[in-house]
């Protein structure tokens, strides 16, 4: 049995430890792709990612503390992500939300490429666009990790 769990045991020790989780993802036959899935079932574990009292009225709840979480996603038909006519198509991101917040990650960014599939503008557009929205993001970021580690260092000192 702690064989079986080696594998599951350190992909729960990397997203405890971890500052921040980086996801990158296609969306496949509209959800999330089965090494994905498989990730997922390895990390939501109870006693560990989420506890699990039967008896109470609210049996589940998540063990992880808050993270961001950035997930980049990309689609062949970019009109399967929010305010696209094939939006209600996409069971990728309701997933996600929901795995992820099971276990107590509900600081989600969703960076979207579409229309790889189209290989038009529009492809070049949603690539420029994540890749502007990704920069951003690391400098909010790294500002925000300097902040939190001087913070520490001087509460320590303190
Ligand atoms: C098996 C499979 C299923 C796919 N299903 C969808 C889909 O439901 N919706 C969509 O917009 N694109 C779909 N695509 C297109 C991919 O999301 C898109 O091409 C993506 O950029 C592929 O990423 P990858 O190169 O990491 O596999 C699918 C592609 C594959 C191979």
């Amino acid at each position: 049995m702690g064989a079986a769990l080696q594998v599951s045991d350190s992909l729960v020790d990397e997203l405890v430890a971890a500052d921040c989780v980086v996801l990158g993802t296609p969306i496949y036959n509209f959800g999330m792709p089965a090494q994905l899935k498989a990730y997922f079932d390895q990390v939501v574990r109870v006693g560990r990612t989420f506890a699990f009292a039967p008896g109470d009225a609210e049996p589940y709840r998540p063990l992880l503390a808050s993270k961001p979480v950035i997930v980049v996603t990309a689609a062949g038909d970019g009109s399967m992500h929010p305010g696209g006519a094939l939006y209600h198509l996409n069971y990728l991101e309701p997933h996600l939300l929901t795995v992820l917040g099971f276990i107590g990650l509900t600081d989600t960014t969703f960076v979207r490429v579409g229309y790889d599939e189209f290989q038009d503008d529009r492809l070049k557009r949603s690539l420029s666009a994540a890749e502007r929205t990704i920069d951003e993001l690391a400098t909010a970021m790294s500002r925000k990790f300097a902040e939190n580690s001087t913070a520490e260092r001087i509460t320590s000192r303190n």
